[in-house]
């Protein structure tokens, strides 16, 4: 089963031969020069202006879906600044004042990926910069639902996605993962609603609808969030809690009760939490992502509450993210990597605090045999993709995102982890995090910051650093992962394949999602619509309420032709919003020769998906 989303199409491989000028050798003997870190995702100079402090006023408008809002400024410019430069995308601008004094502004050309920049004169001694606005139709950070696409379906709901690069299309800002800002906001919205933001945040509603937002710590715009809707909060313990619609926020407080253990773990492990309160947001369906991890309140799709806390190791990972990510920063997109898999090591460590090692093993298993899968289709497809250090020049950010970043990184580190032994690599790690805290890293810095913190050349030349980082594939010594537990699935698995025998129900009947995932993704190639139906009449996959695993069921069922699922697919691609479930069952019907029925499906659910799906999904079903 993929982790996530590989939304890249024949035509990315158009663009992903730039010469990366950071690249300086591949070999494993040669030390890399340190990189400056070109943004090449951003207009914003900020050696020459940056901002450092926004003060955000908005009113939200659901009849118009727009935002209507003041962004102001305070900036930090060099000595022979003479102008300064925001990214929008699809914003309109009605007035600029620089010291509150009207401005001339300069809007310039349209790029499919970056938007517009906005060049604003200035001089050295400028210190504010204020823009006012409003947000357009085609904001890709928004997704405006209607009450029927809510849970309660009493009230409209709003939220944001700013990362990569869409944060330019809900605020005029410098829209690079390096540039960090303090902020503060008043937003006003419906009476019965509230909004939230990734600051500190009210926990109940109030009369007048108007709410005030500050965020102390300094992020970069991609963490920028704002949700708005009908919803409550409940506590989980003194620093976390949860905010949900009323019908889910029973649920997702039992779902998420280990949440303080992780928190503690997580301390445990890299250092202290930075960021004052950590609460998660339960969002509606359609919410694009797994989780995304804006400070403060973590965003996350509801097809995570299973019932029984089984798929929490996402809660793990986004909780990760405020070291990994949030506190040490990749410089640029082309370094996601740092941000993913970083997190995906540190999430698998959590899990391992909490829940034991047999239990992380099953998780590092899934992980390692999504790799291979992944990695080795994109070699063929798209192989520079497969390379940690990423070129996404002139191409979307998003098209990055896909297992290398994630999985290929949480195993590489997890190599450095077997080289110099655990107690040495998390002395390592804890000190990353506090030298490195608030600030960014490139590819190329980490190089030589574990140079000088922690591998000899010698180590870094045996475990083939450089092969990991700069050349496609995965290299020969990817660790191997032994779970106890997947071995006596294996064993089930393969008397029934060979000779029908129904598994021993007294170990099905303890298995967790993990060893179920673990035996659908393992079914073989060829698998009959006989022996899915005995399955299915066994285990009732079809109408599992857990949604990895009705995901990966889709994927043998879908491949036989098994015609009893097909109505199940239906209605979970017109609830579920999640691209990462999307992706692979769009493409499993397609495979299967199903493209009418995949095209039907999706005239039916693509006003239910955010943006950021729609794109992926638009290329996938030629709806360009
Ligand atoms: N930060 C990511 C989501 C993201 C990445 C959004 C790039 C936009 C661009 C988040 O932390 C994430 O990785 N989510 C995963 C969760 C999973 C790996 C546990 C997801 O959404 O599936
Ligand atoms: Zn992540």
């Amino acid at each position: 089963m993929k982790r996530i989303l590989l939304g890249f199409t024949a035509l990315s491989l158009l663009f992903s031969c730039q010469q990366n000028n950071n690249t300086v050798t591949t070999d494993n003997t040669t030390t890399e020069k340190p990189a400056s870190a070109t943004d090449v995702h951003t207009y914003a100079n900020p050696s020459m202006a940056k901002v450092t402090h926004l003060n955000w006023s908005a009113i939200v408008d659901f009849d118009q879906k727009k935002i209507m809002a003041t962004a102001e400024w305070d900036i930090e410019t060099s000595d022979s600044a003479n102008e300064i430069v925001f990214d929008i995308f699809d914003l309109k601008i009605f007035e600029v004042r620089v010291d509150g004094v009207k401005a001339k502004f300069n809007v310039g050309d349209f790029d499919e990926h970056k938007g517009k920049p906005v060049a604003i004169p200035i001089t050295a001694g400028s210190k504010k910069v204020s823009i006012a606005y409003e947000t357009g139709k085609n904001a890709r950070a928004l997704q405006w639902l209607d009450a029927e696409q809510t849970a309660g379906k009493n009230a409209p709901f709003l939220f944001t996605q700013s990362q990569a690069i869409l944060a330019r299309s809900w605020v005029p800002c410098q829209d690079s993962p390096g540039i960090r800002f303090t902020y503060n906001a008043t937003v006003t919205v419906p009476k019965n609603m509230i909004a939230l933001m990734s600051a500190e945040n009210p926990q109940v509603k109030n009369e007048t609808g108007v709410y005030e937002f500050s965020m102390p710590q300094p992020i970069p715009s991609y963490l920028l969030a704002m949700s708005v809707g009908d919803v409550h909060f409940k506590a989980i313990s003194d620093r976390a809690g949860v905010y949900a619609e009323t019908s889910l926020l029973d649920t997702s407080v039992y779902e998420f009760a280990d949440l303080e253990d992780m928190i503690k773990a997580a301390e445990g492990l890299y250092g202290p939490y930075a960021w004052g309160r950590y609460d998660i947001i339960v969002l509606p369906p359609s919410f694009p992502f797994g989780g995304m991890e804006n400070p403060r309140l973590t965003f996350a799709t509801p097809t995570i509450l299973a019932g029984d806390r089984s798929l929490v190791s996402l809660v793990a990972h986004e909780l990760a993210h405020s070291w990994s990510g949030n506190l040490v920063t990749n410089a640029t997109w082309d370094d996601f990597w740092l941000n993913e898999g970083f997190t995906v090591y540190f999430e698998h460590r959590i899990m391992e605090e909490v829940y034991g090692h047999d239990y992380a093993e099953m998780l590092a298993s899934l992980t390692r045999d999504g790799l291979v899968e992944d990695a080795a289709r994109m070699l063929v497809e798209v192989p520079n993709d497969t390379k940690l250090k990423l070129e996404l020049q002139g191409r979307n950010p998003d098209d990055g995102v896909t297992s290398i970043p994630y999985d290929k990184g949480y195993f590489f580190l997890r190599l450095i982890e077997e080289t110099v032994g655990r107690d040495a690599f998390d002395v390592f790690l804890k000190n990353y995090f506090e030298t490195n805290k608030f600030k960014v890293m490139t590819t190329e810095d980490f190089i030589v910051y574990i140079k000088e913190n922690l591998l000899s050349e010698e180590q870094y030349t045996t475990i083939k650093a450089n092969d990991w980082i700069y050349k496609p594939g995965i290299p020969d010594n990817l660790p191997e992962v032994h779970s106890n537990k997947f071995a006596l699935v294996n064993t089930e698995l393969s008397n029934f394949t060979s000779n029908g025998t129904q598994p021993n129900v007294e170990l099905t009947g303890n298995w967790s999602t993990h060893e179920w995932l673990h035996f659908i993704n393992s079914l073989p190639e060829g698998t009959s619509t006989e022996q899915l139906m005995q399955l299915d009449g066994w285990y009732g996959f079809t109408q599992s309420g857990n949604n990895e695993i009705v995901a990966a069921w889709f994927q043998p069922t879908i491949k036989a032709g098994y015609q009893a699922v097909y109505p199940r697919v239906e209605a979970f691609l017109v609830s579920v919003g999640r691209r990462k479930f999307l992706t692979p069952t769009y493409e499993a019907l397609l495979n299967a020769d199903k493209a009418t029925m995949a095209n039907d499906i999706y005239a039916k659910a693509r006003p239910n998906y955010h943006a950021v799906s729609r794109e992926t999904m638009d290329k996938l079903l030629g709806h360009e």
